[in-house]
Formats: structure tokens, C-alpha cells, sequence
């Protein structure tokens, strides 16, 4: 097996420079998808239950927000494929005990079975080599009635956050993009019909899946979004696959300042934004 389970090429971009990247925007990139996050935790009620595992956690903030829902002999355990960005999540733990994170594929790892009333994910189950496989091994973990909720993005051209930069980039660089389809990254899971048929067909029932329409807010500057524009998302990969000069670094570095611009009001970038909230159950 390879180090990353099945999940190899996934593997080494989440422990290479977009998953450092993530490490250092932790802070940020909680404070923008918060609202979102509430949209997930609202699926989880008032009633405190037992087990729950958040899957492809990053830095850990959600799973943290978890355990606010097990009751005092449950446990929030937080599963991700990045180590620098478990070891992240790890450093935020102050003595709870019933908070682990686990280093693995979700998609692979033999997860303890009928376990988890929950299963969550914030934009952490998009990016399976096998999607159908890898729920399967999700279900197997959850009790006979538990309830998988996760979100992910919607649409491409419901979501600024990922239009804008490969507007401000791709003129620069000599790379087109293409829609990536049902590859693994952010909009793997992005076609409706398709999710519906994934989850399906790894063996979950009463299938919802709510498309939300919300916004992704931030304070940063054009200058600092510009900046973080550079380092993930799509006008990064557009520049990976054909590394600019230094100079036309810069000219994009521009372009993504004045393309933000626009979405600049009292203060904040503000990007509509559209997720699916996904629920399922086992039984
Ligand atoms: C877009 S980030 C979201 C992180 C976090 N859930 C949040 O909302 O801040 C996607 C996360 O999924 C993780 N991931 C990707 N593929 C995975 C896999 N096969 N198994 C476990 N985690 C995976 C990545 O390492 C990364 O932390």
C-alpha cells in the first residue's frame, strides 16, 4: 500500500506546500467559513450524542466545535490525510480527552465499526480517488442510525471564491483551464445528480442534499487576499502547471488585487458563495 492509502496523489499535496498553506491561513480560513460551519453544526441538534468523526478535519477548529455536542462520555475524533496539518490540530488540544485526531485515508483506513452516531465533514470529502469506496468505508463506522452530514461546494460558476482567480490568472500564464469535472479537489462532488448516485451507491439511504446559498467574507486587504490567492485554489494550480517568470508573478499578483477590489465593501471581500448541505443515514 502506498504511504497515503489510496489516496497518493492527494496525499502529497496535502502534506506539500497547499496543505502548508493552509497551516498558516488556519486562523483565516476559520474566520471565513464559520458561517459555514454553522450550516453543518445546525444538522446536529440540541441533544448531546456520542461519537462523532470529522473527516478531513485540517487544523482541527471543527472538530473542536464537535465536541460541544458529545455528551461527557462521548469523543470527537478528527481524521485527516496531512500531517503538518494534524500536528496543527493536535497543538490546539488543552487537556480534552475525548478529542483524537488520526493521521490516514479516509478511504482506506479500517475505521472502527457501527461506531459514530455522526460522521461530518466541512469540505473535507471531495477529493477520493474512489468516492463510492471511500463512503462505504464511512458508512461501515457508523452506527445502524447514524447520519453522515457534510458540505461541500456547489457549482463552479456559483462560487467567486474560484472564479475570480482564474479570471485575474489565466490570461498570465500559458495554461487554460478546464473544468475539472469529477476529479478529486474541490468540485469533485459538485454535480448534484452525481453526489446523489455516490452516495447511493455506497449503500446510504434518505439521501438530502440542500443547495445553501451563502457568502465567503473576509477582512483581509486585496493585497493579502491577493497574496493567499497565490498560494491556493485555482490560480495556484493554473500556475503550477505552467510556473510564470517572476516578473508576470507579479502582473498576476495585480490583477488578483484589482479583481478583489471589486468585491470590497465597508471593509470586507465578500464572494458569493453556494455549498450543498448533504445528509444521509445509514438505515
Ligand atoms: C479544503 S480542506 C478542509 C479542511 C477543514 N475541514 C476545514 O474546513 O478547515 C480539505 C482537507 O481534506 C483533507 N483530505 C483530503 N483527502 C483526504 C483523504 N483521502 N483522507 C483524509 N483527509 C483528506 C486534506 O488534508 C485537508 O485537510
Amino acid at each position: 500500500m502506498n504511504k497515503y492509502g489510496d489516496n497518493q496523489t492527494q496525499g502529497e499535496f496535502w502534506n506539500d506546500a497547499p496543505g502548508l498553506a493552509w497551516v498558516e491561513q488556519d486562523v483565516e480560513m476559520n474566520a471565513r467559513l464559520e458561517a459555514i460551519a454553522q450550516i453543518l453544526f445546525g444538522v446536529l441538534g440540541h441533544n448531546p450524542t456520542q461519537h462523532i468523526l470529522d473527516v478531513g478535519c485540517g487544523g482541527g477548529d471543527t472538530t473542536m466545535q464537535a465536541l460541544q455536542y458529545c455528551s461527557s462520555l462521548g469523543s470527537a475524533t478528527g481524521l485527516d490525510i496531512s500531517e503538518p496539518l494534524l500536528q496543527l490540530a493536535r497543538a490546539k488540544v488543552r487537556g480534552q480527552a475525548n478529542l483524537h485526531f488520526i493521521n490516514a485515508d479516509a478511504q482506506s483506513y479500517a475505521l472502527p465499526e457501527k461506531h459514530y452516531q455522526f460522521i461530518i465533514s466541512r469540505f473535507g470529502v471531495m477529493f477520493f480517488a474512489d468516492p463510492v469506496k471511500a463512503f462505504a468505508n464511512l458508512r461501515s463506522a457508523l452506527t445502524e442510525d447514524g447520519t453522515l452530514a457534510f458540505v461541500c461546494w456547489g457549482p463552479l460558476a456559483d462560487n467567486a471564491f474560484f472564479t475570480d482567480p482564474i479570471g485575474a490568472v489565466e490570461p498570465h500564464v500559458e495554461a487554460t483551464f478546464t473544468d475539472p469535472g469529477r476529479e478529486p479537489g474541490p468540485l469533485g462532488l459538485s454535480d448534484i445528480g452525481y453526489l446523489k448516485q455516490v452516495l447511493q451507491g455506497a449503500g446510504f439511504n434518505n439521501v438530502t442534499i440542500d443547495p445553501v446559498r451563502t457568502q465567503v467574507v473576509t477582512g483581509y486587504t486585496p493585497e493579502q487576499e491577493a497574496d493567499l490567492l497565490m498560494r491556493i485554489g485555482f490560480g495556484m494550480r493554473l500556475m503550477k502547471q505552467a510556473p510564470p517568470p517572476p516578473e508576470v508573478r507579479e502582473r498576476i499578483r495585480e490583477s488578483l488585487i484589482d479583481t478583489v477590489s471589486r468585491r470590497l465593501e465597508a471593509g470586507k471581500i465578500t464572494y458569493p458563495a453556494l455549498v450543498y448541505l448533504v445528509q444521509a443515514k445509514v438505515g
